[in-house]
């Protein structure tokens, strides 16, 4: 479970160039928009193509209920000088009552890939998952074919080299691989020189 304190929609983490804010109704056009790409929902396992504008709401008001009730930590990203837009989402969510594994999920709209920015959003949204919960472990299902997830969580600590066949939750995509951290593989790189987690050449 996650404390009270990311329970509010006060509850906001700032990173160099990012804002991680709860999703809000307001969101939704952006939502839609973006997270429309085919491209992006192919390698998701959360969202569905096409999608309309009733499945963004539907997914702002889930995201909203689980930080409410702690089971997650579900955030929109935006940019520091304009944190009003979506540019896209990050989250963790236990995957069940008393888990200790979160499922990690994100995707970046198409304009805003290749400068390293969810390299930054994952990178707080991982230390906030071990921090702020008793998780053990934070899992991410990875197409074996996506190549930037695969740089992504690997810059992030994720030992993505070899993975296990995770089941599909929706039952409907392309096999995932099944990409984790441990809090100790977390411990152990945070703890050890920066350049152990390493950065995307743009956030130098
Ligand atoms: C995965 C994703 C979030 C990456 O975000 P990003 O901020 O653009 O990531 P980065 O800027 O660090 O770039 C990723 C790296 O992958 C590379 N890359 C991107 N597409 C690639 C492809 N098709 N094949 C090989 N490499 C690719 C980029 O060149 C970059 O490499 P570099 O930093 O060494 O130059 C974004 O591509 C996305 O939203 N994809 C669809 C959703 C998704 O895959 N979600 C993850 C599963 S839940």
């Amino acid at each position: 479970m996650f404390p009270d304190l990311t329970r509010d929609d006060v509850f906001r983490i700032e990173t160099r160039r990012l804002w991680l804010r709860w999703p809000r109704a307001a969101d939704v056009a952006d939502f839609t928009r973006l997270a429309g790409d085919k491209a992006i929902a192919d390698m998701t396992t959360c969202l569905s193509h096409p999608l309309h504008a009733a499945d963004a709401e539907d997914f702002v008001i889930g995201s909203r209920k689980t930080n409410v009730q702690g089971h997650g930590l579900v955030l929109a990203l935006s940019p520091r000088d304009d944190p009003a837009a979506l540019i896209g989402m990050a989250g963790v969510m236990f995957q069940e009552e008393g888990s200790r594994d979160l499922i990690l999920g994100y995707w970046l709209g198409r304009p805003y890939w290749g400068q390293g920015l969810m390299n930054e959003a994952l990178e707080a949204t991982i230390d906030m998952a071990f921090l702020l919960s008793r998780a053990e472990s934070v899992r991410s299902p990875l197409r074996p074919d996506n190549e930037a997830g695969r740089k992504v969580l690997s810059r992030c600590g994720f030992p993505v080299g070899e993975g296990t066949r995770a089941p599909d939750p929706a039952g409907r995509k392309a096999r995932f691989m099944d990409a984790a951290i441990s809090r100790s593989d977390w411990l152990a790189a945070r703890s050890a020189e920066p350049a152990r987690i390493a950065r995307h050449p743009s956030a130098v």
